[in-house]
């Protein structure tokens, strides 16, 4: 039985017969949708022409969208289906919603970049992986940041958590290859999961190469459920959630029953300006905390904004 806090939405009640979350089609109980995603009847917007699968099929079969995990596409989909009367219509509106929320993580080449380094790699980057990851964490933007903090992040962050046997790494980015950082034990296990198939492709040739205790899957965070781990990140990636669905974020971490989920949110704006968004997210954190049941703890002096939220004992 799926326990949630009275303050969540309802959209953050996973529906177990289909495995899928609520989409925009949801709010709408007078469209019918058969099996194969086929609206069967002409309510609203909808008309019987509007197939959300043609639409997801098409779209995955673009260059743009083909590294994409389907939920992705199929949650803009839905949507789209929902608020437009033909199938093409909708399929542009699907299209222009991807590109709003997940273009930027799709359009540069920073995953065939750490590709081409792992094909060139030598005994000397294999005894030396710091110093072969330093400037892969340079090509996106989030782990850019991060870099001179390397020493001292994961350190604070693990004396707080405990060392942990298995760490989840949602919406994971290039962050797993700061993982020589950490100072894990081999034994703990490292699950790294992101939208982008090509990502999880180079991240697994990465844990492999390098010897390394991980693995790495694509998968839509709004969507995953498998949480054995003991510690969760979710580092940077919040607001771009509550983008995705209304209050997705504070849902994610309501979903998580690992005792530790380790948020991060940046603290200045791309253009490196203070835009108040420690003051806007810590607060957003504190009320994410509040909702879950869970004590907050702040991580100072990092570059970026940092809470471990515990489970209340
Ligand atoms: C701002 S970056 C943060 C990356 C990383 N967590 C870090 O801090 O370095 C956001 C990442 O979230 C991923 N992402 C966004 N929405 C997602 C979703 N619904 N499921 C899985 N990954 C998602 C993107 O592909 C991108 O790699």
């Amino acid at each position: 039985m799926l326990s949630l806090h009275p303050c969540l939405p309802p959209s953050s009640v996973l529906h177990r017969g289909t495995g899928r979350r609520p989409t925009g089609n949801d709010s709408q109980p007078s469209i019918l949708c058969t099996a194969d995603g086929r609206a069967g009847v002409e309510v609203g917007h909808v008309s019987a022409d509007v197939n959300a699968t043609a639409i997801v099929k098409r779209i995955q079969r673009t260059k743009k969208y083909a590294h994409l995990c389907e939920s992705v596409i199929r949650r803009a989909s839905d949507q789209a289906v929902a608020r437009y009367r033909t199938e093409k219509e909708a399929e542009k509106a699907a299209r222009r919603r991807l590109h709003q929320v997940y273009g930027a993580y799709l359009e540069e080449d920073w995953v065939g970049e750490v590709g081409r380094a792992l094909d060139a790699v030598d005994k000397d980057d294999l005894a030396e992986p710091r110093a072969f990851c330093l400037p892969l964490l340079d090509l996106h933007a989030s782990t850019r940041e991060r870099v001179d903090n390397l020493d001292t992040l994961f350190p604070r962050i693990f004396s707080e958590t405990g060392t942990p046997s298995h760490v989840v790494d949602l919406a994971c980015g290039l962050n797993p290859l700061t993982v020589s950082w950490m100072g894990l034990p081999e034994s703990c296990r490292y699950t790294a999961v992101d939208l982008h198939e090509g990502l999880a492709l180079v991240l697994n040739r990465f844990f492999e190469r390098f010897g390394l205790t991980g693995e790495a899957v694509c998968g839509d965070v709004l969507e995953w459920d498998d949480f054995t781990a003991d510690v969760v990140f979710l580092l940077k990636v919040l607001p771009c959630l509550a983008r995705q669905e209304k209050d997705a974020d504070l849902a994610t971490v309501a979903r998580i029953p690992s005792r530790d989920v380790v948020l991060s949110y940046p603290s200045k704006s791309l253009s490196g300006r203070d835009v108040g968004m420690v003051e806007h997210y810590g607060n957003r954190a504190r009320e994410i905390a509040d909702c879950c049941g869970r004590d907050l703890i702040e991580i100072e002096g990092a570059s970026e904004l940092v809470f471990v939220l515990r489970k209340g004992a």
